[in-house]
C-alpha cells in the first residue's frame, strides 16, 4: 500500500480516471470524460477524488462536530430571465441573451483554470493545528489541478469551456458571437477588495477569499446549469434538443466534486485556528464566515440589480419587433417574484416586490 491511511493520496490518484469504453468527443473535439460499457456518462478523475472527498468530509465531521460549510439555498435568486423567459425570447426571435448567456459560461468556465496558479502558502505558517489527511492538505496536490483540468480543458482534452460552446452551437445553430462579450466580462471584473483580516497577510486572505468566492459562484451555476438544461432540452426554441441537452447534464454532473471539495476544505479552516502574521490567534470560523457573507453579498448584488438591468438593455438594443413593450410586457409578466432573505434586504431594488419580480 502507498499510503498508511485512505485520507492521503497521491497527486496522481487524485488525477486519475475511471476506465471508459467510449471517449466523449465533441464537434470533433475530445473532451473528458466518457462513456462505461452501459453508455453511462463518468465524469473525469473522479476514480479517488470522489471517494477521497467523502472521507475528507466524514473525518471534519466526526473531529470537529461541527456541520460542513454551506452556502445557504435562500441566498441564490431566480436568474433573470428564468426558463419561462429565455423561452419566450427564443420563440420572439430574441436570441442574443441566450447566445451572451451561454458564452458568458463558456468564458467564466475558462477562467477556472486560474485555480491552479493561486498561491498556497505553507499550512503550518498559517494554521496552528495539524492538517494532515484533509481536503486542505490535498489542495495542491491534486484537488485544484484536477478542478483547472475539468473546467478549461488540459492539453489537447476539451472541458467545460468547449462543451458549453458546444451546447450554444448546437442548440442555437452556431450563432454568432460577438468579441464584445469576452471583453465586458473583463471589464466588469474589480481588482481586489480591501482586506477584512489584514493581520493574516494578503496571501492567506487570497486564498480563503478567493475558495469562498469559487465555492459561491459554484453554487450560484448550479442552479443556472439546471436552468440551461431546461431551456436547450426543448425541442421548441433548442435546435438540437438532445445534443446540448446532454453536453449540459455531463457537465452538471462534473461539477459536483467542485462545491464539495471546496466547502470541505472551508470547513477544515472553520474547525482551526489561524494564525496572525504577529503571532495572534483567530477562530477560522470567524475569517470564512466573514468572507462568505461578503461574497454572497456581491454575488446577489450582481444578480438582483445589475444583471435584469443588462438583460433588458441587451433586448431593448437586440430585438427585432414592431412593439418593443408588447415584448417586455409579455417579459415581465413571466417574472419569477422574489424577495431576498431579511438579512440582504437593503439589496432589493426599487422595484423588488412589484409585479416584475426584480
Ligand atoms: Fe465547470
Ligand atoms: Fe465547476
Amino acid at each position: 500500500m502507498p499510503h498508511e491511511s485512505r485520507l492521503s493520496f497521491s497527486e496522481a490518484e487524485i488525477l486519475s480516471n475511471h476506465p471508459v469504453k467510449e471517449r466523449l468527443v465533441v464537434k470533433g473535439v475530445k473532451c473528458h470524460g466518457g462513456f462505461d460499457a452501459d453508455g453511462k456518462y463518468v465524469s473525469p478523475r473522479t476514480l479517488w477524488r470522489v471517494p477521497a472527498i467523502k472521507a475528507w468530509q466524514e473525518q471534519h465531521i466526526a473531529t470537529s462536530g461541527m456541520p460542513l460549510v454551506e452556502i445557504p439555498a435562500d441566498t441564490v435568486s431566480p436568474r433573470v430571465p428564468n426558463v419561462a423567459q429565455a423561452k419566450y425570447l427564443l420563440r420572439m426571435g430574441v436570441r442574443e441573451p441566450m447566445v451572451r448567456s451561454l458564452t458568458e459560461i463558456a468564458i467564466i468556465e475558462g477562467f477556472g483554470a486560474q485555480i491552479r496558479d493561486l498561491p498556497v502558502p505553507p499550512l503550518k505558517s498559517f494554521i496552528k493545528e495539524d492538517t494532515g489527511g484533509t481536503a486542505l492538505a490535498h489542495l495542491t496536490a491534486g484537488l485544484f489541478e484536477a478542478h483547472a483540468r475539468d473546467e478549461a480543458g488540459w492539453t489537447e482534452e476539451g472541458g467545460h469551456r468547449q462543451m458549453w460552446e458546444a451546447a450554444r452551437d448546437a442548440a442555437l445553430s452556431n450563432p454568432e458571437v460577438s468579441p464584445e462579450i469576452f471583453a465586458a466580462i473583463i471589464a466588469r471584473r474589480t481588482g481586489e477588495p480591501p482586506a477584512m483580516f489584514p493581520e493574516l497577510g494578503a496571501p492567506v486572505e487570497r486564498l480563503l477569499r478567493f475558495m469562498v468566492n469559487v465555492l459561491a459562484i459554484e453554487v450560484f451555476a448550479a442552479a443556472t446549469f439546471q436552468w440551461a438544461e431546461e431551456i436547450l432540452s426543448d425541442p421548441e426554441v433548442s435546435d438540437a434538443p438532445k445534443q446540448a441537452a446532454d453536453l449540459v447534464r455531463f457537465i452538471r454532473s462534473d461539477e459536483a466534486p467542485h462545491v464539495e471539495y471546496l466547502r470541505t476544505a472551508l470547513s477544515e479552516i472553520s474547525a482551526r485556528t489561524l494564525l496572525t502574521e504577529d503571532g495572534k490567534e483567530i477562530p477560522g470560523k470567524r475569517a470564512v464566515d466573514a468572507l462568505i457573507e461578503r461574497s454572497l453579498r456581491a454575488m446577489l448584488r450582481q444578480r438582483i440589480v445589475d444583471q435584469p438591468v443588462m438583460v433588458r438593455e441587451m433586448i431593448r438594443t437586440t430585438a427585432k419587433v414592431p412593439d418593443i413593450e408588447d415584448l417586455f410586457a409579455g417579459f415581465d409578466a413571466l417574472a419569477t417574484p422574489w424577495t431576498p432573505p431579511t438579512r440582504y434586504a437593503d439589496l432589493a431594488p426599487a422595484t423588488a416586490g412589484g409585479a416584475q419580480g426584480y
